[in-house]
């Protein structure tokens, strides 16, 4: 089963989130509309509503209001995105110029505010308690995950401990709102192990991500690489070269990391790829993606739930 496989499952339902979150990009100010349309429809992989629309599936659901989710979950992903491009001064993604660098930076957080605030509006109209408590409890977990990271930046003595909070908080917490408030939508019993299924595959995803950082490029991943380094991030691959290099390695990383200087990208390239790091934190993302396998023994037998856990091991695989 590869990613198209999974999709399929879900076909019929993703044409509804598309037209969903369409109609929902409309605006009474155009340019609200305008970079609301160039964002949503620039290719993202639309990661989160699958996990929505499979587990809504797997836990048994037949109504319609997991495509409202979907969409709501994409749009506030969208809008996580606009705000971060801003933060990291990024000038790619999904393969074409941020709207903080086509726009500027007061449009992308204007407009990012619209998709919190439209989506807010869309979970009202949902009129559930469970998923507005999901909801506004996981978007300011999410706020939170990047103000900590911002306090680690520049900060050569951040943990492994203190990477997984940030990312539990930034990537992990949307994944795992995702799958709860499908499973709350159908079979509110299995919320704990659907929100660890994804929550484990969100910490994968996100390990991956900064692997990739280190060792993909722009045309693959639609995104500028490098950038984590640029930024002085102490993301896994670097701590990890920190433990595992010379001393004398491990001073250059942690300059680097203090001062956000490319004086020694190369070198460093070079060193994430030869000492080890790599191969560390693909185990440490395997052990996560293992651990989002093995939370979904409660969900009986299915397509949706095997396309889920294919999910789970093609997370360790991809290349964007
Ligand atoms: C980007 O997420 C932000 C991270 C958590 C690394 P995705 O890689 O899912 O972004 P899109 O939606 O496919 O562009
Ligand atoms: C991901 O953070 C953005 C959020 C989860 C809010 P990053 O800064 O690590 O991701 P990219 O590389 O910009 O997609
Ligand atoms: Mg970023
Ligand atoms: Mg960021």
């Amino acid at each position: 089963m590869d990613f198209k496989d999974i999709l399929h499952l879900v076909r019929d339902d993703f044409s509804a989130v598309d037209a969903c979150i369409t109609a929902n990009l409309q605006s009474r100010v155009p340019l609200v509309s305008e970079v609301g349309e160039y964002i949503v429809q620039s290719g993202g992989k639309r990661l989160r509503p699958l996990v929505t629309l499979l587990t809504a599936r797997a836990c048994g659901y037949a109504g319609e209001q997991h495509v409202n989710v979907a969409a709501i979950i994409e749009m506030l992903h969208t809008a996580t995105l606009l705000h971060d491009d801003v933060v990291d001064e990024s000038s790619l993604r999904r393969g074409r110029a941020t709207v903080n660098a086509r726009w500027g930076n007061p449009t992308a957080v204007l407009v990012g505010d619209y998709l919190v605030s439209r989506a807010f509006q869309m979970i009202a109209g949902l009129n559930s308690q469970d998923i507005l408590d999901i909801m506004a409890d996981g978007t300011c977990v999410i706020a939170e995950g990047e103000v900590l990271q911002l306090i680690n930046q520049h900060d050569p003595d951040t943990t492994e401990a203190r990477y997984l909070e940030v990312i539990h908080g930034k990537t992990a917490k949307m994944f795992e709102a995702a799958a709860e408030c499908a499973a709350a939508l159908s079979t509110p019993a299995l919320r704990p192990a659907m929100a660890a299924y994804a929550r484990h595959l969100g910490a994968a995803f996100q390990i991956i991500d900064d692997v990739l950082d280190y060792t993909s490029s722009a045309e693959v991943m639609g995104k500028n690489v490098g950038d984590d380094l640029a930024e002085g991030k102490p993301t896994l691959p670097l701590i990890q070269a920190m433990l595992l290099g010379t001393p004398a390695e491990a001073d250059m990383v942690r300059e680097a990391i203090r001062t956000g200087g490319l004086d020694h990208l190369q070198e460093i390239i070079t060193l994430v790829q030869r000492c080890g790091a790599l191969e560390y934190s693909h185990e440490r993302a395997r052990q996560e993606s293992e651990a989002a396998i093995a939370a979904l023994a409660p969900l009986p037998a299915s397509s949706y739930r095997e396309g889920l856990e294919h999910l789970a091991r093609l997370a360790l695989v991809r290349n964007h």
